[in-house]
C-alpha cells in the first residue's frame, strides 16, 4: 500500500468508526483497551490438565462509572488460541437471583474453565444489580435496578467490539452463558442486539458507540418472561394446590384467578410445534409432554431408573399391549425391555418403545414434593398474600431501594384498587426486560444459534417459561438447542461436553 493510501485508510477509518484516533486527538479514550495490563496465570482442570493463559483484569466499560465494583470486566486468553483472531468469545454473566456480580476469573468447575481449556476467549462482566448501591450526597442508592443489570452487559459486549482490533478473539462471534436470572439476561442480550429501546440509556452511560449483538445465547434455567410468569406458574401447578402444595384458601383464590388468565396469553403467543401444527391452551400440555417424556426416554436409553410412581407411563401400564403385566412382558415377542443403557436388549429400541405417556398431574405433584413450590403469586409476590418482595420486586424497585409491583394483577391486589395500572415508565421497563418482546421471524435483533436448558424437575418457574422462549424462537427461524435435562434442579452449566459439542457445531471451522 502506498504511503497516500495508507493516510487516505487512516482517515477514513477515523471518520467511519470514529474511533481510538480520532479521540485520541483531543482527550483520552477511556474505552480504549490496554494490553499492557496483561499477567500471566494458569488454571488446573479437574483432570489435572493446567491451561496457561493472559488475564487482563479490572476494565472499565462504560466511560460514566456509576458503580466502580460492579461496572468492570476480565478477559482471558488461553495461551493456546483455538482460532487464532477468529475465535469466539465465550462471556459468562454471574448474575444470579437478580442480584449485582462483579467481574469474575475463570473457574475450573463451570463452562468459564471449560471454555479456556477449549482455546475459547474468556469474557466476565460485573455488572450492577437488585442489591448494588453506591451513597451519594449521605443516602444510598440503588443502582441496579431494571434495566441497568442488561445495560451492563449490552456495554460489556460493546467495549468487546469496539476493541475488538485490540483484544484477540472475533467480537463478531460472543457466545454469552448465564444461569437461572442469569439465563434470563442470556436470553435478553441473545434477543435484543442493537435495538433502540436501550440507546438513550447506553449512551448516557458512555458506553461504545457500536453494536452489542452476539452470535449465540445460552440460557440455563431462565428465570424470565416475568410478566406472565405468575400466571404461567399457577396455570400449571394448580394440579398440586390441595395436594402435595397444602394452599391455604387465600391462596388458593389467588392462584386460580392468576391461572385463569394464562389461556389468553399462551394463545396469543401463536405458537407452532415442529409439524406447523398450532399450539393453543387446548393442547398445550400435550406439547409440553412430549418434551418431558423425551427427557425421560433419554434417561432410560441412558441406563437411569425412573420410579414407577412419578407420572410416567411405560408400555407395560398402558392397557392392550397383552402379555405378562408389569415391567417385563409386552406380548409383541420381543421379549422383556432393559432398563439399562440402549442397545442392551437387541431389537429393543428405548428411544421409541419405552415411554408411551406422562400422567402430567402426578409429574408435577413429584416435581413439588422434591422442592416445595413458590406461593402464589411465585414472582410479583410483594404486596399481595404477603409483605416479602421477591428478587423480582426488588430489581423492579427504584433508586432507594422501595420494591416495586410489575405486573397489574399484583398491583391491584396490593392496592385494593380493581382499576389500578402500572405507570408509563414501569411498563416501559418491563417490556424491555422481556425477550419474548424481541422474537419474531427472522428478527435483526436476535443471536442466529440458542441452547437452552431447563431442569426437568426445576420449579423455580414454570415450563411455559423455557418452552415458550424456544418454540418463539424456533417458530421465527432460529437455531434451538433445546431440552428438559432428566432430574435436574435448578442449576446451571452441566453437561459441558453437551454444550461445547454444540457450540463446536455451530462455530465455522476454519
Ligand atoms: C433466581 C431464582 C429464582 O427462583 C428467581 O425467582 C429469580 C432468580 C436465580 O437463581 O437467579
Amino acid at each position: 500500500m502506498t504511503l497516500a493510501k495508507i493516510c487516505t485508510t487512516l482517515v477514513m477509518a477515523c471518520a467511519v468508526t470514529g474511533s481510538a484516533f480520532a479521540a485520541k486527538a483531543d482527550k483520552p479514550d477511556k474505552l480504549l483497551f490496554n494490553p499492557d495490563i496483561a499477567q500471566q496465570a494458569t488454571l488446573t482442570m479437574p483432570s489435572g490438565e493446567v491451561v496457561n493463559y493472559q488475564a487482563y483484569e479490572g476494565i472499565f466499560y462504560v466511560k460514566n462509572v456509576e458503580d466502580s465494583v460492579y461496572q468492570t470486566l476480565n478477559i482471558y486468553v488461553p495461551e493456546n488460541l483455538r482460532n487464532g483472531d477468529s475465535t469466539p468469545i465465550f462471556l459468562r454473566t454471574y448474575i444470579g437471583g437478580y442480584m449485582a456480580t462483579t467481574a469474575k476469573s475463570p473457574s475450573a468447575s463451570d463452562a468459564t474453565g471449560r471454555a479456556l481449556k477449549e482455546g475459547y476467549v474468556v469474557c466476565i462482566p460485573g455488572s450492577r444489580g437488585a442489591n448494588s448501591t453506591v451513597n451519594r450526597d449521605g443516602k444510598t442508592i440503588y443502582t441496579g435496578t431494571a434495566p441497568n443489570g442488561l445495560l451492563d452487559l449490552k456495554a460489556a459486549i460493546r467495549y468487546l467490539r469496539y476493541n475488538d482490533s485490540r483484544i484477540p478473539g472475533n467480537a463478531e462471534m460472543i457466545i454469552i452463558d448465564g444461569t437461572s436470572a442469569g439465563g434470563a439476561m442470556s436470553a435478553l442480550v441473545g434477543s435484543t442486539g442493537d435495538r433502540p429501546e436501550y440507546d438513550e440509556y447506553l449512551r448516557k452511560m458512555g458506553a461504545a458507540a457500536t453494536s452489542d449483538k452476539v452470535f449465540a445465547s445460552v440460557c440455563y434455567c431462565p428465570i424470565t418472561d416475568l410478566n406472565h410468569a405468575d400466571m404461567e406458574y399457577e396455570w400449571l401447578y394448580g394440579c398440586t394446590n390441595t395436594g402435595v402444595r397444602h394452599l391455604t384458601e387465600a391462596q388458593i383464590a389467588i392462584s386460580d384467578e392468576l391461572a385463569a388468565e394464562c389461556p389468553a396469553y399462551i394463545n396469543s403467543l401463536n405458537l407452532k410445534d415442529d409439524a406447523g401444527n398450532a399450539i393453543t391452551a387446548d393442547n398445550y400440555k400435550d406439547y409440553l409432554k412430549t418434551f418431558l417424556i423425551a427427557s425421560a426416554h433419554k434417561a432410560l436409553e441412558e441406563g437411569c431408573e425412573i420410579p414407577d410412581t412419578i407420572g410416567i407411563i411405560r408400555y407395560a401400564e398402558k392397557p392392550n399391549f397383552g402379555g405378562a403385566p408389569g415391567r417385563g412382558g409386552r406380548g409383541d415377542g420381543r421379549g422383556a425391555p432393559s432398563f439399562g443403557p440402549a442397545g442392551a436388549m437387541p431389537g429393543f429400541n428405548n428411544n421409541t418403545d419405552y415411554v408411551t405417556g406422562i400422567d402430567l398431574d402426578k409429574y408435577l405433584s413429584y416435581v413439588a414434593s422434591v422442592t416445595a413450590l413458590k406461593t402464589p403469586p411465585a414472582f410479583d409476590q410483594y404486596g399481595v398474600l404477603i409483605d416479602t418482595p421477591t428478587p423480582e420486586n426488588n430489581v423492579f424497585g427504584n433508586p432507594e431501594g422501595v420494591p416495586a409491583n410489575f405486573t397489574d394483577f399484583s398491583l391491584r391486589h396490593r392496592l385494593h384498587d380493581s382499576s389500578a395500572e402500572l405507570g408509563k415508565d414501569m411498563v416501559r421497563r418491563v417490556y424491555i426486560m422481556n425477550p419474548m418482546n424481541f422474537i419474531s421471524e427472522n428478527a435483526a435483533s436476535v443471536a442466529p444459534h440458542w441452547f437452552i436448558r431447563h431442569g426437568a424437575k426445576d420449579r423455580d418457574t414454570s415450563f411455559l417459561v423455557p418452552v415458550n422462549l424456544a418454540t418463539r424462537l424456533k417458530n421465527s427461524g432460529f437455531d434451538v438447542n433445546f431440552f428438559l435435562p432428566w432430574n435436574r434442579p435448578h442449576s446451571g452449566d452441566y453437561n459441558l461436553d453437551d454444550l461445547f459439542g454444540w457450540i463446536d457445531s455451530i462455530v465455522p471451522n476454519e
